[in-house]
């Protein structure tokens, strides 16, 4: 049964989508089998990935609301050696269609259950909200990766996307497990990114990642090309924070703390 990590942060422009692609890039990169899951109507990390967003015949809003009688019919084999289930506007009218159903917040945890085992990791772009695409992400999850940038007001919010997360827990999801919460859009020339990079650290203690994304021109740039940054620049201080991040999140998911459930308990 493959992992499934959400990346979650109800802030825009915070870099999910492009931890999204990079991981779920350096994990393929690694031989893993990865499904990249795009929950965001925005559509940024299927188009990222140089997929055509207008053209999409079936897309995860289709899986969601059951247009589509199997999850097969969704998933594209992207070049990056990794597949994805795509998302475009569409997903907008998810939020809304999804509130009539039953078990509503579990609509992606059971479409996925038909794939899980075919993949080692199953990865979840976030959109900026905490609605029901956000908590089905969450429901789906057996951890979340929350990243943060650091910039003014980088842990406002974040205490609202705990208390969701302490939702999810007690409802649809009692084994949801904190993945860790780490710094992106690093500037290491400013007190400021310090700043906030110390007082995160703080506050999550043992579930502060290490490593921290830099700001990277290098990162920016890649989704316009349709390309990770493995493609893109394998060399780059980008590539290399992310395969760094993707190092330490499999130091901890493997580690026996998780196993029995001690380690990120929220
Ligand atoms: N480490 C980074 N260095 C430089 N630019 C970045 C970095 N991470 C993200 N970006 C850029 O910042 C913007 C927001 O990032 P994105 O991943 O789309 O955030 P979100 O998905 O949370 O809205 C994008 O233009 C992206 O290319
Ligand atoms: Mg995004």
């Amino acid at each position: 049964m493959g992992t499934v990590i959400a990346v979650a942060n109800q802030k825009g422009g915070v870099g999910k989508t492009t931890t999204c692609i990079s991981i779920a890039a350096a994990l393929a990169e690694r031989k893993k089998r990865v499904l990249l899951i795009d929950m965001d109507p925005q559509g940024n990390s299927t188009s990222g990935l140089g997929i055509d967003k207008k053209s999409l015949r079936c897309t995860t809003y289709d899986l969601l609301v059951g247009n589509v009688s199997g999850i097969e019919q969704v998933i594209i084999q992207t070049r990056a050696k990794l597949d994805l289930l795509p998302a475009n506007i569409n997903l907008v009218g998810a939020e809304v269609e999804l509130i009539q159903m039953a078990k509503r917040e579990k609509r992606l945890f059971n479409t996925l259950s038909a794939v899980r085992d075919q993949y080692d990791f199953l990865v979840i772009d976030s959109p900026p909200s905490l609605g029901l695409l956000t908590v089905n992400a969450l429901t789906a999850a057996d951890a979340v990766l929350i990243p943060v940038q650091a910039e003014y007001y980088a842990l406002e919010g974040l205490m609202q996307l705990m208390t969701t997360i302490g939702l999810v827990r007690k409802s649809s999801n009692p084994d949801l497990r904190l993945a860790g919460v780490f710094i992106t859009m690093f500037d290491s020339r400013t007190q400021l990114s310090k700043q906030v990079r110390d007082e995160v650290a703080w506050y999550f203690q043992k579930d502060f990642l290490r490593t921290v994304i830099p700001r990277n021109v290098r990162l920016s740039e890649a989704p316009s090309h349709g390309t990770t940054i493995f493609e893109y620049d394998k060399r780059s201080k980008g590539a290399n924070s992310y395969r760094n991040l993707v190092q330490e999140l499999l130091d901890r998911l493997g580690s026996q703390p998780w196993m029995n459930g001690t380690l990120g308990q929220i």
